[in-house]
């Protein structure tokens, strides 16, 4: 996607493309997940962080049903939608996020009006740094302020989560709106996604000479695909067998009486969610006690457990985590859904550029695409510019 746009640039584009003047700007952030995947849907805990990437959008209400949508990177052109005829799965590309929160607004009862809108997102799409919530959680700040709507933060991620698993057809979780809608600048969102709880804990790199890399593969994945979908299921089904809610309710404890009822692809399905529930309480544990440079351990043991029992990683994943592990990163594993998307790796400052450069050098060997590497910071959640 394009670079970010100034607010004022954007108003100026606003007031070009649709003859009036917007109502303001809204932004929200992408997000990392430290550590923490394919837990929020079976009720258990997360550790994401918002990120300085961000979807801004200006936007004005209108006094009839019609949406006009253009994005400052283009694709669709101007987009055109009518509110009152609003159909699951209407629309393509980036414009069914913003039409899937009005959607799921609107089933909560609140009068949506129509309404111009000019997205502008460096958040690169595609790139399991939640690209398309960003856009929703802009959005949707956006209504929820111009209707007079007032929900609270907890109301507006399960708002989206309706219009990524209704409306866009994903059957994705809680954390990534969470995280950019709950985010704060140096803290990582430990949430608990049976009832939302927040603990906002410090995240602080730097201050330990440490960075974080996103290593972007390139290797584009949609949720809206099989793999997320069978996942789920195979936790649904597990937790089913074991008698319980969610697989939340399920403590390593239970792993070898659990190996004995269920068969050998849910059991292994089961036991990445377990253990990574238990891995992100550790986390949070040591990130308090010790700092983000004891943490590296718990990262890795995350990507083996998505990679052999979860198996949602792919060879570019893995060369971006085992490259930058050989080459000084004290911890590293895929981030987000998987299937492809980013990598990240936790790495001291003196040995950043020679990550940078082994893994460049390792997918140019492979025959891959050039992978994209930047440092985040926790950032600011969802919040007006103007
Ligand atoms: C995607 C989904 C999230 C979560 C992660 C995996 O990012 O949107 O809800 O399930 O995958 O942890």
């Amino acid at each position: 996607m394009s670079t970010v746009t100034d607010t004022s640039v954007l108003a100026a584009r606003f007031q070009e493309t649709f003859g009036a003047v917007h109502d303001g700007v809204w932004q929200a952030p992408g997000r990392v997940n430290l550590i923490g995947e394919h837990t929020d849907y079976n009720e258990g805990f997360v550790l994401p962080f918002a990120i300085d990437k961000t979807a801004k959008v200006a936007l004005r209400v209108r006094d009839d049903s019609t949406v006009r949508m253009l994005s400052t990177f283009g694709g669709h052109g101007l987009v055109e939608a009518d509110l009152a005829e609003l159909e699951p799965g209407s629309g393509n590309g980036w414009s069914r996020y913003p039409l899937g929160v009005a959607w799921a607004l609107k089933e909560r009862g609140i009068e949506v009006p129509g309404f111009d809108l000019l997205l502008d997102s460096d958040v690169p799409s595609g790139a399991g740094l939640s690209s398309s919530h960003a856009i929703e959680c802009a959005v949707i700040s956006a209504l929820n302020e111009l209707t007079g709507a007032g929900l609270a933060a907890q109301d507006l991620v399960l708002a989206t989560q309706r219009a990524e698993n209704v409306y866009v057809g994903a059957p994705t979780g809680i954390m990534d709106q969470s995280a950019s809608l709950r985010g704060a600048k140096g803290q990582a969102v430990f949430l608990d996604c049976r009832d939302q709880h927040v603990d906002l804990v410090p995240f602080d790199a730097e201050s330990s000479g440490l960075v974080l890399l996103v290593i972007d593969t390139k290797v584009s994945h949609s949720h809206a695909d099989g793999g997320y979908a069978s996942r789920r299921a195979s936790c649904e089904l597990g937790a089913e067998i074991l008698g319980v809610k969610a697989l939340r309710d399920v403590g390593v404890e239970r792993l070898e009486e659990a190996s004995g009822l269920l068969d050998e692809t849910t059991m292994k399905r089961v036991r990445h969610v377990v253990t990574e529930n238990d891995r992100v309480l550790q986390t949070v544990e040591v990130l308090g006690s010790q700092g983000p440079a004891s943490i590296g351990p718990l990262l890795d043991a995350s990507h083996v457990s998505m990679r052999d029992d979860f198996e949602i990683s792919c060879p570019e994943l893995d060369l971006a985590v085992d490259t930058s592990r050989a080459n000084g990163a004290i911890g590293a594993r895929m981030t987000g859904g998987g299937f492809g998307g980013s990598a990240i790796a936790l790495t001291p400052v003196g040995q950043e550029q020679q990550v940078r450069d082994a893994v460049v050098r390792s997918f140019g060997e492979a025959g891959y695409a050039t992978p994209d590497i930047f440092t985040v910071t926790p950032a600011a959640g969802a919040r007006r510019l103007t």
